[in-house]
């Protein structure tokens, strides 16, 4: 008689990164899923595919125990509670101190490249308080995964760069190894179904790109000259906060590139492609599948 395959379930899957980790594990034929959101009427093509569902907020922590019975491993997806000073790192206390009461055995993290305390709060000290959080818990095993930033982030901006011929950054010349959120969810959904050990993995891109060399593909994709002006950070978040982005996304934005100039976005592993067995896609070969982006 087989025993019974672990229970999985995966919180925030309402948004981009949890949905597409419950539609790879799904894929791969994976049993025993939940998807877990704020909001499951979200959820309900999942549900239609066999997928169980369960409200999961971590705002309300006393729901907590319910939501996570049975689970034998879990993905904590990183919320973007970002606007209120405190809140994100309280949501993911709250998340971990129920999954250890459950009796869940692994926990999966979406962290992020060179998570460490830092002054006066931010993203990167959010990870940081969630590892040690997550490393300080009962639960026997874990797995940290330090996300690099995004290749999608490179869009946010990419049409305002072509557009006007110049890219910004506080850098400092400093390369980054962008990862697609797709790799990024291939990744998670590995580690999730593995579930063993105790690791912090960085999660990267094949490369480590300068935002000199971002500029030069933004200019031979869109046939326009395109220049990376290198700025001060303080500058940088005056730039970005005159062109009306709302403080929080400056925060982290300016707070990202300051990573990247200490070399903490700089990190080249081979873990996507150990944990997945497919090489994770490169920054040119993802600018050039969203090239409409550009222009
Ligand atoms: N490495 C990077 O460059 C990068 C870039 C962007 C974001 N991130 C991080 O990665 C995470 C996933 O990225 P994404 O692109 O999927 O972001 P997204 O689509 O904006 O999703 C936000 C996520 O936060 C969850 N969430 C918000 N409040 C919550 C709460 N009270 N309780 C539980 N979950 C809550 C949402 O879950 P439901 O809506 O299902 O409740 C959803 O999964 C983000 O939340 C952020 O922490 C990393």
């Amino acid at each position: 008689m087989s025993a019974t395959p672990p229970r999985l379930l995966v919180t925030g899957a309402g948004g981009q990164l949890g949905r597409r980790v419950v539609e790879l594990l799904l894929e791969t034929g994976t049993p025993n899923l939940i998807a877990a959101s704020r909001d499951p009427s979200k959820l309900a093509d999942l549900a239609a595919r066999g997928v169980e569902t369960r409200r999961v907020d971590f705002n309300d922590p006393a729901s907590l125990a319910a939501a996570f019975a049975g689970v034998d491993r879990l993905l904590l997806v990183s919320t973007d509670s970002l606007d209120v000073p405190g809140r994100r790192i309280a949501q993911h206390r709250a998340a971990i101190a129920a999954a250890q009461d459950a009796g869940v055995n692994h926990l999966v993290y979406t962290s992020a490249p060179g998570a460490r305390p830092q002054e006066g709060g931010g993203v990167i000290d959010d990870h940081f308080w969630t590892e040690q959080a997550v490393a300080a818990s009962a639960i026997p095993g874990w797995t940290i995964l330090r996300h690099n930033i995004y290749a999608e982030i490179l869009l946010m901006g990419a049409g305002q760069a072509v557009a006007s011929g110049a890219l910004y950054s506080a850098t400092a010349g400093a390369g980054r190894a962008y990862v697609s959120r797709e790799d990024c969810a291939r990744t998670d959904a590995a580690a999730l179904r593995q579930g063993e050990g105790r690791r912090i993995l960085d999660v990267s891109g094949p490369a480590a790109v300068t935002q000199d060399e971002v500029a030069a593909l933004y200019a031979k994709l869109s046939g326009k000259p395109v220049t990376h002006h290198a700025l001060p950070a303080d500058a940088l978040c005056q730039g970005l906060a005159g062109a009306g982005l709302p403080p929080s996304l400056v925060a982290v934005l300016v707070d990202f590139d300051v990573a990247a100039a200490e070399g903490q976005h700089a990190i080249v592993t081979d873990v996507v492609e150990t944990l997945t067995g497919q090489a994770p896609v490169s920054v040119a070969a993802f600018l050039e599948a969203h090239r409409a982006a550009l222009v």
